[in-house]
C-alpha cells in the first residue's frame, strides 16, 4: 500500500506539468543589466571543465549558466561592453576532433544555439586572438571559475586564472577586477521563472524526505537511505542530488557534513538526513532528523524542540529590509537560554576558550566565544540557486539583509557530543566548564539534531516552501504509519 502509494505521488510528479525554463530572452535581459553596472570592459567567464572521471555528473558553474544557459564542456563566455552597452559577445568552444565526437556527441548547430542561447560559438583556439584584439578596451573583468562558492580562494583547477596570468604578462596595462560581486548582487534575487524551478527542486527534496521517513527503521543501512534519495528524485524528474546528501546516525548525526553514509542504524538514535534535489540546474536543500525507531527519546524531543523553535524565530523575521543578523542573534538567544537551562552551558552567557579563536577574535565577534556556540558552530543558512550555496541567506548575502525573492535556508542545528570537550584545549576556564557540564553531555551523547527548511522572501515575510513533516508529531506519525503498513505487509 505504501509501495503503491509513494509510486502514485512519483507518478503524479512525473506527469505534472513542467515549470517554465529559463526564456532567451531573460539570459540577454541578464547580460544587458551586468553590461550597464560594468559601463565599459571586457568580461570574460569560464565555463565548467570536463570531469576528469568517468563517473562524475557535469555541472556548468552557476555564473557561467546565468550569462548563457549554456551547458556544454569547457565552453568561454566573453562579453565587450561600451557606455554600459554590449558591443560583442560570443561563445568559445574548442574544436571537436571528428573521432571524439563519436564518444561524446557532434557540436551543436549554430542556428540551433543562436536561437536557444542568443549566442554564436567560436573555435576556443581563437580565444587568446580575440582577448588580445580587446585588450585596449578598459577593464578587465573576471568570472571565477572555482567549483563551489565555498572554495572560490582554494579550487587549484582554475583555467580562468591560468588564461588571466598568461594575458596580464602580455597586456601588464589593463586594469583586471573580479565582477563575482557584481553577478553575486544580481543573482541573490530570483526571477520568476526561477522561482518556478526552485518550487520543483524543494519539491521533489520533499518527496526524498518523505520516501527516507518512511523507510527509516533499526537496521537499515545508511547507505539505504542515501540510495533512496537518490532514485526518489530522478524517478520524480530530477537531474540528480544538487549535494551528495548526508545520512548521518548515532554518533554520525554530530558531524556537520558527515559523507560515509555506511553506518547500520540503532533504535534509539536519531538520524540526520540532509538533502536536496537538483534540477534544471536549481538546487534544493532540506534537512530532517528523525528517530531511527519512530518515537523520539524525552531528550531527543528536548533538544528538536529548541532547534525547531530557533528556526521558527528566525523565519518570523525575516522580510525584506530586515539585516540577516537579525535571525542569527533570534537563533543564538534561544540556542544560549536553553543549553543553560539544560545544563549545557555554566550559563546564557558563559565563555569558553574555544580552538577556532583567540582573544582578539573573542573581543570582535563574541558570539563564537560562548559555550553555546560550541554546539552549533555553523552559520544558521544560505541562499539557494544555480549552487546549493548560492549568495543570499545569512552566510552569503551580498548586502547583509534580506531582498525581495531571495530563496534561502534555515537550517540551526544542536550536536552533543563528548568529542566537543576532549578537543578543547587544558585551560583553567575550559576545565571549570567541562567539569560542570560534562555529566549533561554524556547524557544527550550523540544527539544531532538539525532542521533545515527553504523560504522566499515575500513583499512581507517569507513562504516557507518546503513542507515535509516537521513537527514531532507528524514525523512520528508519519514513521510509525510506515512502520504499520510493513507490519501488515501492504
Ligand atoms: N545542506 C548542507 C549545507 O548546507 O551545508
Ligand atoms: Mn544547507
Amino acid at each position: 500500500m505504501f509501495r503503491f502509494a509513494s509510486m502514485c505521488l512519483l507518478g503524479l510528479l512525473i506527469a505534472g506539468p513542467l515549470p517554465a525554463q529559463i526564456p532567451t530572452a531573460e539570459y540577454a535581459a541578464r547580460r544587458d543589466t551586468v553590461a550597464a553596472h560594468l559601463g565599459d570592459g571586457v568580461l570574460l567567464a569560464f565555463g565548467a571543465g570536463e570531469p576528469m572521471t568517468d563517473e562524475a555528473d557535469f555541472h556548468q558553474l552557476p555564473a557561467f549558466q546565468y550569462l548563457t544557459g549554456y551547458d556544454r564542456v569547457n565552453a568561454v563566455f566573453v562579453m565587450a561592453v561600451r557606455g554600459g552597452r554590449v558591443t560583442y559577445q560570443m561563445l568559445f568552444e574548442p574544436p571537436i576532433d571528428p573521432r571524439r565526437a563519436l564518444y561524446d556527441g557532434f557540436a551543436p548547430d549554430s542556428a540551433d544555439l543562436e536561437r536557444r542561447t542568443g549566442l554564436g560559438l567560436r573555435d576556443r583556439d581563437r580565444l587568446r586572438e580575440v582577448m588580445d584584439g580587446l585588450a585596449g578596451r578598459g577593464t578587465l573583468w573576471t568570472v571565477t571559475d572555482a567549483h563551489s562558492r565555498d572554495y572560490r580562494s582554494t579550487d587549484s583547477l582554475s583555467a580562468e586564472r591560468y588564461f588571466v596570468q598568461r594575458f596580464w604578462a602580455a597586456h601588464p596595462n589593463v586594469t583586471v577586477r573580479s565582477a563575482d560581486a557584481l553577478l553575486d548582487s544580481l543573482m541573490v534575487v530570483k526571477s520568476p521563472a526561477e522561482i518556478a524551478l526552485l518550487r520543483k527542486a524543494v519539491d521533489i527534496s520533499v518527496l526524498g524526505q518523505i520516501a527516507a521517513m518512511k523507510a527509516v527503521r533499526p537496521g537499515v543501512n545508511e547507505h539505504d537511505i542515501f540510495a533512496l534519495t537518490d532514485y526518489t528524485f530522478r524517478m520524480a524528474g530530477a537531474s540528480g542530488p544538487s549535494f551528495r546528501a548526508i545520512i548521518g546516525s548515532g554518533p554520525n548525526s554530530t558531524s556537520y557534513h558527515y559523507r560515509a553514509n555506511d553506518r547500520v542504524m540503532q533504535a534509539g538514535e536519531v538520524v540526520v538526513m540532509d538533502m536536496g534535489a537538483l534540477y534544471d540546474g536549481y538546487a534544493g536543500d532540506v534537512t530532517r532528523t528523525v528517530p531511527v525507531n519512530g518515537k523520539y527519546t524525552a531528550d531527543q524531543a528536548a533538544i528538536y524542540s529548541i532547534v525547531r523553535s530557533a528556526q521558527q524565530a528566525a523565519a518570523d523575521v525575516a522580510r525584506p529590509g530586515e539585516p540577516v543578523g537579525t535571525g542569527d542573534k533570534a537563533i543564538r538567544a534561544i540556542m544560549a537560554t536553553e543549553l543553560a537551562r539544560l545544563g549545557l552551558t555554566e550559563g546564557p552567557d558563559a565563555t569558553f576558550d574555544p580552538p577556532w579563536a583567540d582573544a582578539a577574535r573573542c573581543e570582535r565577534v563574541p558570539v563564537v566565544c560562548t559555550q553555546a556556540f560550541l554546539y552549533m558552530a555553523h552559520g544558521p543558512g544560505h541562499g539557494i540557486g544555480l549552487e546549493v550555496h548560492d549568495a543570499g541567506g545569512y552566510s552569503y548575502s551580498p548586502t547583509g539583509s534580506f531582498q525581495l525573492n531571495e530563496v534561502f535556508t534555515i537550517e540551526p542545528g544542536i550536536y552533543i557530543s563528548t568529542a566537543l570537550l576532549d578537543m578543547l584545549a587544558d585551560t583553567p576556564k575550559n576545565r571549570a566548564f567541562i567539569a560542570r557540564v560534562r555529566p549533561v553531555v554524556e547524557r544527550y551523547n550523540h544527539i544531532g539534531i538539525r532542521i533545515e527548511d527553504d523560504y522566499l522572501v515575500t513583499p512581507t515575510g517569507v513562504e516557507w516552501l518546503s513542507k515535509a513533516p516537521r513537527e514531532i508529531r507528524e514525523i512520528e506519525a508519519v514513521m510509525q504509519a510506515a512502520a504499520k503498513s510493513r507490519r501488515s505487509g501492504s
